[in-house]
């Protein structure tokens, strides 16, 4: 099969076609054709080996490969068909177009891909294509996380830093079903979109800081890993929360004072990623609450040009490489 393979860390150029055998699945897994895979910031984080959050740098190059991944492949979010299940798999059969998240296996910037049969793979709704499906899990399966977690009240004032990137523009979608007052922060190019998606107000992070104004807001979720924490916490109202996708060792410590003697709460968890929230998207995709946010689509030969543009931070949406030959 062909797969988008990187042997060391590096610029997007490290990537480049190779053929690898394709896997056969064992008794509990399936054999997934992919067709489409999002091309993530995590995606870039790995290859480069360069985080936002310096903590990360030493427990991931462990798990990854000190010298050189050990996984080559990457690619954690996708969308395609099931070619063979395992003797085990009784949900799953040939033939099911099917969307999800191979989690720490990766693997999904190749042709074929196996998994556990109990990994998050649902059904994708069928108004939606292989490319827009790719571009659903990591940013609706992570803001899901953080928008339940937030506890949101119809009429809250909820603001999401970071809105246009993969995270956020699920979240904006979600904070506004949810029934919130939504404060969009991002760039000036996502203006456009972010108020598309529903967002009530729209701040340009470069022209205004949100933390200097008047106003306050029951929930702040936080996908920039540089954000000031005393003045987001400032910022937010008595009883609000605060959810921080990139935080500090610091932050959790700080975070874990805030939450013991204030009445606010900040919290940090990491998404589980579930197939119970995979399924709860599907539905909300079927029926139109919220829809697949696709800035650009690369094929395989072009991955090296996907993570540019992923690192540009110019893009809307989720930017995504077709994996087969079928176009859709
Ligand atoms: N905790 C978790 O469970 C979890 C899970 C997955 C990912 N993550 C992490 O969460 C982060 C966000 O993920 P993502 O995929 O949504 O990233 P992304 O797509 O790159 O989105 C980040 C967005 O923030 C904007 N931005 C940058 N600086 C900003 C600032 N100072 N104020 C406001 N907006 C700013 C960026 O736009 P411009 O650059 O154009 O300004 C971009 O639109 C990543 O670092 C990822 O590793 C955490």
């Amino acid at each position: 099969m062909k797969a988008i393979v990187y042997s060391h860390y590096g610029t997007p150029d490290v990537l480049h076609l190779a053929d690898r055998p394709t896997p056969s699945p064992a008794a509990n897994e399936v054999l997934i054709r992919v067709h489409a895979a999002e091309a993530t910031k995590s995606d870039c984080e790995l290859r480069s080996f360069q985080f936002p959050v310096r903590w990360f740098w030493l427990p991931l190059r462990i798990a990854f490969g000190i010298r050189k991944p050990k996984q080559q492949i990457l690619g954690g979010y996708f969308a395609g068909e099931i070619t063979q299940v395992g003797t085990e798999v009784q949900h799953l059969a040939p033939g099911d177009r099917v969307f999800g998240s191979s989690q720490l296996r990766l693997g999904g910037y190749a042709e074929y891909l196996c998994l556990p049969g109990h990994y998050s793979l649902a059904p994708i709704p069928e108004n939606l294509t292989y490319v827009e499906a790719a571009a659903v899990p990591l940013g609706g399966l992570n803001a899901l996380h953080f928008i339940r977690r937030a506890k949101i009240q119809p009429g809250e004032r909820v603001l999401i830093n970071g809105a246009g990137g993969s995270i956020g523009s699920y979240a904006v979608q979600l904070a506004k079903l949810f029934g919130a007052e939504v404060t969009a922060v991002d760039s000036a190019n996502k203006a456009a979109l972010l108020t598309e998606l529903g967002a009530d107000h729209v701040i340009d992070y470069r022209q205004a800081d949100f933390r200097q104004s008047t106003a306050e807001y029951d929930v702040v979720v936080d996908m920039v890993a540089s954000s000031p924490y005393g003045s987001t916490i400032s910022a937010l109202r008595a009883n609000g929360r605060y959810l921080m996708a990139n935080p500090s060792l610091i932050k959790m410590l700080r975070a874990v004072w805030t939450t013991q003697f204030s009445s606010k709460q900040v919290l940090f968890a990491f998404a589980a990623e579930t197939l119970g929230e995979l399924q709860t998207l599907q539905l909300m995709l079927k029926e139109g609450q919220i829809r697949a946010v696709v800035d650009r689509v690369y094929p395989m030969a072009k991955a090296a040009d996907a993570h540019r543009r992923v690192e540009s931070e110019q893009r809307l949406g989720s930017v995504v490489i077709q994996i087969s030959g079928v176009i859709d």
